[in-house]
């Protein structure tokens, strides 16, 4: 029971609300005005308003698996949800808000809004309610079921706001930029979210806690989760994408390093579906660039892949010779929708593309990023390009990293950007004659 406390602890006035700025600051109410404000009938604007100023409460690693320790139950892991998920939720709900006007009037980015709107008042229901009665938990994960597939098709729709906007209104940098910035925390805030939903449901949705298909997760997460096979298994299927696109693959040559037990297979706590997503696009982008550098011949330069494993960091790094990208290109690769792809056809066809959303490199390094980690492109142009993926080596450092609404990420949206404060290189040889000398 004191890890539940613990748990709950993270919501005690003790931690107090944000205090960045004046008008975000706000005192944490008594028992009495809390349940005064549940029943006068507050809009749902003002629950945003209200849930909005708490900072979400990052979970690490360790925690997560307490959760769904042998006696971690059903009603800790409501009663913790019933009040973070409302905080994540209203915290990127703020930030929504601050998205250009005519990009929030696009038809899909009002039906996202509707999906978080529906969802976080599908929680509040459970605000007052009876936490030790089966019933109610039970409703509440059918709730948390609903609501995770209410959300399933967020990133494509949000993409197709993006697409109708850019369609009507053009590309301007200062909006780019935004949006850049906006998205990298709203997809953060959805995988976190999703991460709680999931767990929830796996350890409680159904007769059995533990998963037959993999009896050693706790929920999805692995305390030892073998990094070479997520690996294999994503080079495969990788592999046979590319094999029906190119009639070809590169073969992989795979090598692990473990510090701590040499010899040994490497292993870490970690999402292995996480892993594998991170993995599998890294596969796919080190195919297709050396599939088409290589175009019609029979040999092609094989996919190095290196496993470290130190004190500190899992390093993956993905290695492959498919020509590189110039630095100058590097961090546009992380933009979203940015693909030099064709894009996929949307025709029906069951086929999964191999590339062209542009999505698969920003939304990685938000895996990686999420448990403290990292992704990142380092290219010899001419020559191929390294992949590298950190993870955090112990899981006590693998702590959720979390988008959070304050006057900060405010600024970011309402700044007007200035001149940069580095010179602009020019073309043109300047007229020295004019100059004197000193
Ligand atoms: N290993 C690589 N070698 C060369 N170019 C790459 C590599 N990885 C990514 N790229 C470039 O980055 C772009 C974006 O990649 P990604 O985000 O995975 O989207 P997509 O694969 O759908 O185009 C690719 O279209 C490609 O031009
Ligand atoms: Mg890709």
């Amino acid at each position: 029971m004191n890890r539940i406390k613990g748990l709950l602890a993270l919501h005690s006035p003790g931690r107090g609300p944000k205090t960045h700025h004046t008008s975000f600051t706000k005192t944490w109410p008594s028992a009495s005005t809390l349940s005064h404000a549940a029943k006068s009938s507050v809009s749902v604007g003002k629950e945003i308003d209200y849930y909005s100023k708490f900072s979400p409460s990052p979970l690490s690693m360790k925690q997560f698996l307490d959760f769904g320790s042998e006696n971690a139950c059903e009603r800790t892991s409501f009663a913790f949800l019933r009040q973070e998920l409302p905080v994540r939720l209203a915290n990127i709900m703020k930030e929504i808000n601050l998205l250009p006007d005519n990009l929030l009037s696009t038809p899909s980015v009002r039906l996202v809004q509707s999906w978080y709107m529906q969802s976080f008042q599908e929680i509040l229901e459970f605000k007052d309610k009876n936490a030790d009665d089966e019933k109610i938990t039970y409703d509440f994960t059918d709730a948390v079921i609903k609501i995770r597939n209410r959300h399933n098709d967020v990133i494509p729709t949000m993409a197709q706001g993006l697409g109708e906007y850019k369609e009507t209104y053009g590309t301007d940098p200062v909006v780019s930029q935004n949006v850049q910035y906006f998205l990298d925390r709203f997809y953060m805030s959805r995988i976190s979210i999703r991460m709680l939903l999931n767990q929830h449901t796996l350890l409680f949705g159904g007769n059995v806690k533990v998963n037959p298909a993999h009896p050693n997760q706790i929920g999805s997460i692995d305390p030892n989760c073998h990094v070479s096979e997520v690996i294999k298994d994503a080079y495969e299927n990788a592999r046979n994408l590319c094999d029906r696109y190119y009639m070809n693959s590169p073969e992989l040559i795979l090598e692990e390093f473990n510090v701590k037990e040499p010899r040994k297979p490497v292993t870490v706590v970690y999402v292995p579906s996480h892993l594998y997503h991170m993995v599998f696009e890294l596969f796919k982008n080190a195919m297709r660039a050396t599939m088409e550098l290589y175009g019609d011949t029979t040999k092609y330069p094989p996919i190095r892949l290196q496993i470290a494993l130190g004190t500190e960091d899992l390093t993956v790094k993905l290695s492959d010779r498919g020509g590189g990208v110039p630095l100058r290109k590097i961090e546009r690769l992380f933009t979203y929708t940015y693909s030099t792809a064709p894009p996929p056809s949307i025709d029906g066809s069951l086929a999964a593309p191999l590339a062209g959303y542009g999505y698969g490199l920003p939304i990685s390094r938000l895996y990686a990023r999420y448990f403290q980690g990292d992704l990142k492109l380092y290219s010899l142009e001419g020559y191929g390009t390294d992949a590298v993926i950190y993870i955090r080596a112990l899981s006590t450092e693998s702590i959720e990293r979390l988008p959070v609404y304050n006057k900060s990420a405010w600024k970011h949206y309402k700044t007007i950007h200035e001149a940069d404060d580095w010179c602009v290189p020019s073309k043109e040889p300047k007229d020295m004659t004019t100059f004197r000398s000193f």
